[in-house]
Parts: structure tokens; sequence; C-alpha cells
């Protein structure tokens, strides 16, 4: 089955094709001519997943999904969640965190989680899959793997940081590879 990943960031495609059934054939939003700015407008991580997946699917009639992720941290009241991407203005991870040990400045409760929302559309029907792993937020970065948040970012019931663990080990217990299994149970029980 042809299913489309509507994203605008090609390097996910191989990691997410991984992730799902052998039947499943993943098409980019290009090969079939959209070459559109997916829409992503919402303040939710639902409403940014649904937004570019209904896209796809209302304007192009393919089968789609489409993901949103955030860094959800409890005392920053959910932020930098939705906005995790841009959350200091620029696209820089660096600025990023810093801009996340600033606000955390002098904090104690330093609870945070990773979250992962999957729209699909298919044949049609809309569903939602979520995705979480909680953690807490360091004081200093450390290791050098991985991407965004991952440096200052130590998972419940572990000792290293994201980007302290291969990305083998960080596909274990991860958000998106929580996510991607629903997913792919989902399909494997249509097939
Ligand atoms: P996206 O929705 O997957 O593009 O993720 C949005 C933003 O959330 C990224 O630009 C990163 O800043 C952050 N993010 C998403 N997933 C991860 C992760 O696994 N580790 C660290 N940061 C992440």
């Amino acid at each position: 089955m042809k299913l489309c990943f509507a994203t605008q960031n090609i390097n996910k495609l191989k990691e997410i094709q991984a992730l799902l059934p052998a039947g499943i054939d993943l098409i980019t939003p290009q090969e079939f001519g959209c070459t559109d700015e997916l829409p992503e407008t919402s303040h939710t991580l639902e409403g940014n997943s649904k937004q570019k997946a209904e896209f796809i699917y209302k304007n192009y009639k393919v089968d789609c999904f489409a993901d949103d992720t955030g860094l959800e941290i409890l005392a920053l009241k959910g932020a930098p969640g939705v906005s995790s991407a841009i959350y200091s203005g620029t696209r820089k991870a660096e600025d990023n965190m810093a801009l996340v040990l600033k606000n955390l400045n002098g904090e104690v409760m330093r609870n945070a989680r990773f979250r992962t929302v999957i729209t699909l559309y298919l044949n049609g029907k809309s569903e939602t899959f979520e995705g979480v792993l909680e953690g807490s937020i360091l004081h200093d970065k450390r290791g050098e793997s991985g991407f965004g948040y991952d440096p200052i970012f130590v998972p419940h019931g572990q000792t290293k940081t994201l980007a302290e663990m291969s990305l083998a080990e960080k596909s274990q217990i991860s958000h998106r590879a929580n996510a991607f299994a629903k997913l792919k149970n989902y399909l494997e029980a249509l097939s």
C-alpha cells in the first residue's frame, strides 16, 4: 500500500520507513506534484499534525499521515511545546537549549516530556496516535548525539541524556518510536 508521509523534511523519510510494516510504501508529497508549503499554524501538536495530513488528503486525495513533536516542560506551563523548533526565535538547537536553561534558572521542579502526535488519514477516516517520553531537564548539556534538546534531557529511570545514547538506545524508548509503533500496529491490523 502506498502511503504519503506529509512532511517537508525528506531526511525523516528513511527513518520512518524503517518503523512501518514492510507492505507500506512511503511516498513524499513531491512525488505526486505537491510542492506547497504544508500548513502548520495551530497552537497544538494535535492541530498541526492534523492540518498537514488533512491538507494532503483533501487537496490530493492521497492516504497520508503527518507527525508533530514538542518538548513540554511543566514549570514553563508546557513550553516550548508546539514552538519547540523555533523557541528562541532561531531554528538553532544551541539557542533553543540556552533559552530553556535560562528560563529554568533557579527552578528545582524540572519535569518535562517529549510528545509526538501522528494523524493518519486513511480511506476517509482520521486516527490519532501519541507517544510520550517522560524525563527531566538538566542544568547543563551532556552528550553529542541526536538533535534538538537531546543534550539537556534525561529520561526517567536513566542516567544518560538522549544525546549520550546511541540511536538504537534512543529508539528503544523514544516518544517518536512509541507513536510510530502504535501507527504500525494499527496498519498491520488492517492488512
Ligand atoms: P518535529 O515536529 O519532529 O519537527 O520536531 C519539532 C522540534 O522538536 C524539533 O525541531 C526539535 O527542536 C524538537 N524535537 C523533536 N523531537 C526531538 C527529539 O527526539 N529530541 C530532541 N528534540 C526533539
